[in-house]
């Protein structure tokens, strides 16, 4: 019997639209024992539900995904009720129902008892298997991912956040093998005759179904005992265990800090991080089992370079974060997702600039998630931070940079506009309420109002409700700000932060649609003051340039100098600003000391340059001539030689300025890189300091030919990290050769490459025209095997389709790829396609606005004719 969705019986509407299970009864407890089978890649499983019975009812509705049923049990207080009940399956809305004749009753206790077997499927997701390779041979263990809607693929549960439970997990497995879950083992019995052992673990605290998590396979560890309970790293044996020391005592004193900063004890009684070779996400937050992927997890301190640090840094300290956000207090439902995500971020770069004050991690995000957020927020296809998603495979879809980035920059600015402290606080209130419990964002808000009797809730609504940001205007004498907050009515409470020489006013708020404002001084005067707000500044020429002016004098703050060069680059791109403008204060700027700054700069002539690839040579070539003259200079200037007592910014500044000379084709910094490979070649892996191993592979391949080729894919097959591997994966694209491009495209999906890494080789084909079009030729052509390789609910088939197609810039490319997915049915990652689709469309527009006024200026400076 198939029942439809309409009758109320299997995966029912609620009052919110949202495809839910049915409220007749709750899950209270979960007893789950599962035994993975390495041959044939299945699993058995048996799992009692006690659950309370919310109204009399004559049946039980759950999520399944992909798992067979074999029997149920269905029992009212002990007894049972029914022992043959009769069983089907909703594919479509991942249920199962269970019906039995005799009803239950409202206020009484249920258990609900099935046995059933599943896939250890290579999708990454639910109960899955991932492969190592140890003596020539391929080995494998059993591992997790839940989140968001997975947990009903490992086992059939009520797989909503809301729907709280205990779990008692057993797992039954090889006496060799390690065997864990979210909590510590309870008792281990040998079973089936001695053959195999079960492994039982204790009770879990109330916890949702997205945060269960169990691994089975041989592993090694790495303990510490720094931190109240004990914490490891986990490891396949093909992997150098130390490497797990970095993340491993960063989380011990991390799980100290976050005790306290939260004012709440760590719940679980140990913590293990398990680096699984084949992850989907970078990592995951179940609740005392941390899974990551290889790369963001193991750090050999000898072979990496900074920014490898600082990731592994911010993603240990982000999944810890979750313990409390996320984990102990949880978002109502998936409309939510930023509460988790938004919260995790911040905290992460909160907790790293106490850890690290010396890499000022709130510098560089003003160029990463505020930029992140923007952008994306720019486009018509993006979507409010709490975003209604009724559906499984919309869900997957909103862990983006609204959540992630726009979700960390509300709260950043919130947390500026509060104080650090009283926000914490605020936070503090807000765990010890709703601990074990689901909130909704004005939970949060009215914790941070209670917390500074600021009215929190009325300010933020506008920012959380609505998609986009406002572009308030500097208009020259007097100055006064328009606000335009785009494509609707709303009305942003706009914190100015009025920069001028009397310093910074953080009072005023812009709650009007235009207002006059008195400076101090006409001369200097700037918008946004550190970039706390979410919003971008739109100044005339004259006013930019007085602005340039002021950061050469030392007025600007990094941050002023990193978001004011952001805003520029992205209001000429979006037609609030004229390019040439952006260009002009870009060539001010190049006596410029700071990395992040460099960056944003960097960034900003990237995007030009992008967007301008499928324009006429000589305009490229000028456009590269201009970065070059901009950059020489200072690359020389700081060298590419790297010493321990650099410091961690300056070995960036060092690595960003090599790279972009390189790029830039300047003779001396190419000739440097090609003697360095060559010595890299002969054998001396050293001959390449890891802060620039990207850059010089990708310099080499873009001057050179198969033989540099040769080299790098041996790097990927056989560098003892994997973080040298993906770091030569990453380049081998920037080969221009048409046979070249061709392997590395075959190699994505040779086999050779994880799946978890496809994207790697096809993201480095960006730089080149040839490559971005073989590329889309063959997504075209290998349609029908990327998506049975990448099923749109693993996320991953978004992440290729944007790479394969966002690049393109030209009104034939924008309508062939409209074309394309027009074809296709584009559910599970839709939201991929529409961004995409915007990007093209913006870039086709800023051309087309703009083409003539960027020969112009690069005429007028002597780039066209320049052969520098
Ligand atoms: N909860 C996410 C993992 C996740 C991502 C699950 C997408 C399902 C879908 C985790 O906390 C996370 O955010 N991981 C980040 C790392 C972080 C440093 C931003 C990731 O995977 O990139
Ligand atoms: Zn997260």
């Amino acid at each position: 019997m198939c029942i439809s969705r309409r009758d109320g019986v299997s995966g029912s509407t609620n009052v919110q639209g949202r495809e839910v299970l049915p409220t007749n009864v709750k899950p209270v407890h979960y007893d789950l024992t599962l035994e993975p089978n390495f041959e044939k890649f299945t699993y058995d499983g048996t799992v009692t539900i006690d659950l309370h019975v919310n109204e009399d009812t004559d049946f039980i509705s759950l999520n399944t995904n992909e798992l067979k049923i074999h029997d149920a049990v269905v029992s009212s207080n002990g007894t049972v009720v029914e022992s043959k009940p009769q069983i089907s399956t909703n594919k479509d809305a991942q249920t199962s129902t269970i019906k039995f004749p005799q009803a239950l009753s409202a206020g009484s206790s249920a258990q609900l008892k099935l046995n059933f077997s599943g896939i250890l499927n290579d999708n990454m997701a639910g109960f899955y298997r991932s492969s190592y390779q140890e003596n020539g041979e391929t080995k494998y263990i059993a591992s997790t991912q839940m989140e968001p809607t997975d947990a009903r693929r490992a086992f059939p549960c009520f797989d909503e956040p809301a729907l709280k439970a205990k779990f008692t997990v057993t797992l039954v497995a090889d006496k060799g093998m390690t065997c864990l879950s979210n909590m510590d083992v309870a008792s281990e019995t040998d079973v089936q005759g001695g053959a195999k052992k079960a492994v039982k673990f204790n009770t879990s605290p109330l916890m949702s179904t997205y945060l269960v998590a169990f691994i089975v396979g041989h592993l090694k560890y790495v303990e510490t005992n720094n931190f109240r309970v004990p914490v490891r790293v986990y490891a396949t044996p093909d992997q150098d265990i130390e490497h797990g020391r970095f993340s491993l005592e960063l989380a011990a004193k991390t799980l100290a800090f976050y005790e306290k900063a939260f004012d709440s004890e760590f719940p679980l009684p140990k913590m293990d991080m398990v680096a699984v070779p084949d992850f989907s996400a970078g990592a995951m937050e179940n609740w005392g089992l941390i899974t990551y992927r290889i790369v963001d997890v193991l750090l050999d301190e000898k072979t990496a370079g900074a920014s490898r640090k600082e990731r592994i840094a911010e993603t240990v300290q982000h999944e810890l974060a979750h313990q409390w956000f996320g984990n102990l207090v949880t978002m109502d439902f998936w409309d939510g997702l930023w509460l988790n995500e938004g919260f995790a971020t911040w905290m992460s770069w909160y907790s790293c600039n106490v850890f690290y004050p010396e890499w000022k991690v709130w510098q560089t995000y003003v160029i990463d998630n505020l930029q992140s957020a923007l952008s994306l927020d720019s486009l018509r296809s993006s979507h409010p931070i709490e975003v209604p998603v009724k559906r499984a495979d919309e869900i997957n879809q909103i862990f983006d940079a609204i959540s992630y980035s726009k979700g960390s920059s509300v709260l950043r600015m919130i947390s500026k506009y509060l104080g650090e402290d009283v926000f914490l606080q605020g936070v503090r209130n807000y765990i010890k309420k709703h601990a074990y419990g689901n909130t909704e964002t004005g939970d949060l808000w009215s914790a941070l109002g209670d917390a500074s009797g600021k009215p929190v809730q009325s300010v933020m609504d506008v920012w959380t409700k609505n998609v986009g940001f406002p572009v308030p205007k500097a208009e020259p004498i007097p100055p006064h700000w328009r606000r335009q907050a785009r494509g609707g009515s709303s009305l942003y409470p706009v914190m100015l932060g009025l920069r001028s020489k009397e310093g910074i006013d953080e009072n005023t708020m812009l709650t009007e649609r235009e207002k006059e404002f008195k400076v101090p001084d006409l001369d200097f005067y700037k918008l946004n003051a550190d970039h706390s707000a979410i919003y971008r500044t739109s100044y005339s020429p004259e006013r930019l340039a007085k602005l340039a002016k002021a950061a050469r004098d030392g007025l600007l703050t990094v941050e002023d100098r990193a978001g004011m060069i952001a805003d520029s680059g992205a209001l000429a791109a979006s037609g609030y600003q004229k390019t040439s403008g952006l260009l002009s204060l870009l060539q001010g700027l190049d006596t410029e000391s700071e990395f992040v700054v460099w960056n944003e700069i960097l960034t900003r002539i990237g995007g030009l340059r992008a967007a301008w690839l499928f324009e006429d040579q000589k305009t490229k070539d000028a456009l590269k001539s201009f970065q070059r003259a901009l950059v020489s200079a200072k690359a020389h200037e700081v060298g590419w030689e790297f010493s321990e007592s650099d410091g961690h910014i300056l070995q960036q500044l060092k690595a960003l300025m090599f790279g972009a000379a390189g790029l830039a084709e300047d003779p001396v910094v190419v000739k440097a890189a090609q003697d360095m490979f060559a010595r890299f070649a002969a054998g001396d892996i050293s001959a390449i300091h890891p802060n620039i191993r990207g850059s010089v592979f990708t310099i080499v391949l873009k001057n050179g030919g198969s033989k540099e080729y040769e080299v790098i894919l041996d790097r990927f097959r056989n560098a003892p990290t994997s973080d040298e591997k993906t770091t030569a994966l990453r380049c081998l694209g920037a080969a221009e050769d048409p046979e070249l491009i061709k392997r590395t495209l075959d190699l994505a999906t040779s086999g050779e490459v994880k799946n978890q890494d496809i994207y790697m080789p096809l993201g480095g084909l960006r730089n080149h025209t040839a490559g971005i079009q073989a590329r889309w030729t063959w997504l075209k052509e290998n349609w029908d095997e990327i998506y049975k390789r990448l099923p749109p609910s693993l996320g991953m088939l978004g992440t290729v389709v944007q790479l394969t197609t966002a690049s393109f810039s030209t009104q034939a490319q924008l309508d062939e790829v409209d074309a394309f997915f027009k074809s296709k049915d584009t559910k599970g990652y839709d939201r991929a396609v529409s961004q995409s689709l915007d990007a093209i469309r913006a870039k086709v527009n800023w051309i087309n606005r703009d083409r003539e006024d960027v020969e112009t200026w690069l005429n007028k400076n002597q780039y066209l004719q320049s052969k520098l």
